[in-house]
């Protein structure tokens, strides 16, 4: 069974304003570089959480959600091919490059590369020093934070990381979103049926989640000072309780700085339907040419 998200790479054309944002606002640290100068982002003990290529698309390349281990990862393998989903082993470049001792790929029902992994690179041997001054983020067990997808066929997607993946359903809000977990983090992976929430890239955002609220308003502050645009005021979701304002990416899609979402407890969580999307604030910062960021 998959116990978390456990990194993500995007493929993006100004990886010099990527570094600049992802560690001057938004606080990660460069553990590494590429040859091809790929940026490995680090937020916790795991010598990466986030994969920043030089490429064209702007938008995600891949998403790695871990297991146990070898035996569950042989068993995750059964269990795709068993519902006739095409799952290739990784090269031994892609091993390579996201520093795991094994991965496998197959592409989810919206066509989005999918990976499952176990045996991360863990440096708990050095510290994770945030970029800027912060207390930190919120992941390790609970993994990265969360992706929010636009998929064709939300119905599709919705059965197939229920069945298939092995995800439990957290709740629905407001626009037809679907959101799923894997470990007591409110949620890792959310839906949004594109025709819903169109937008010129497939993801929606990425959600990284602060210790401390003042991470959280230093961000604000630290977004103004580097002109990095704002896409929603400082507001808090109904269903992860999660303090947030959303900022853009260098690629044109958000992330999501949070702090203080609730965690979930399987023996007693119930599926809810919310047909608010905030509880308060969020309000959408007009910016030309940009989508709105979508829920959660
Ligand atoms: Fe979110």
């Amino acid at each position: 069974m998959i116990t978390q998200l456990g990194y993500v790479g995007f493929a993006v054309t100004d990886l010099e304003r990527w570094e600049l944002v992802a560690t001057k606002v938004v606080g990660l640290a460069v553990s590494a570089r590429g040859d091809d100068g790929t940026l490995y982002l680090r937020m916790d003990e795991y010598h990466h959480r986030i994969l920043v290529h030089p490429g064209d698309s702007d938008d995600i390349s891949y998403i790695g959600w871990q297991v146990k281990g070898p035996a569950e990862l042989v068993a995750m393998t059964e269990r795709l091919r068993a519902a006739g989903v095409e799952v290739t082993p990784g090269t031994t470049e892609q091993i390579e490059v996201r520093k795991v001792r094994d991965l496998v790929r197959f592409e989810d029902p919206a066509g989005y590369a999918m990976e499952i992994f176990y045996g991360p690179l863990d440096r708990v041997h050095e510290p994770f020093v945030p970029a800027r001054p912060m207390v930190g983020f919120k992941a390790s067990e609970q993994g990265l934070g969360h992706v929010v997808l636009r998929v064709p066929d939300r119905d599709a997607c919705e059965r197939f990381y229920i069945d298939v993946l092995g995800l439990k359903l957290s709740d629905y809000g407001s626009g037809k979103l679907a959101f799923f977990h894997c470990n007591p983090r409110h949620h890792s992976l959310a839906i949004a049926p594109a025709d819903q929430i169109p937008g010129p890239r497939r993801i929606i955002h990425i959600m990284l989640e602060a210790l401390s609220l003042d991470d959280l308003g230093t961000a604000m502050d630290l977004c103004e000072q580097h002109g990095v645009p704002m896409l929603e005021t400082l507001g808090k979701h109904p269903n992860d309780l999660m303090v947030s304002f959303y900022l853009e990416t260098p690629s044109k899609f958000g992330i999501e700085y949070g702090f203080g979402g609730r965690d979930i407890d399987d023996a007693t969580w119930e599926v809810r339907r919310y047909d608010k999307r905030d509880l308060w604030g969020h309000r959408r910062i007009a910016q030309p040419a940009t989508a709105p960021t979508g829920h959660g």
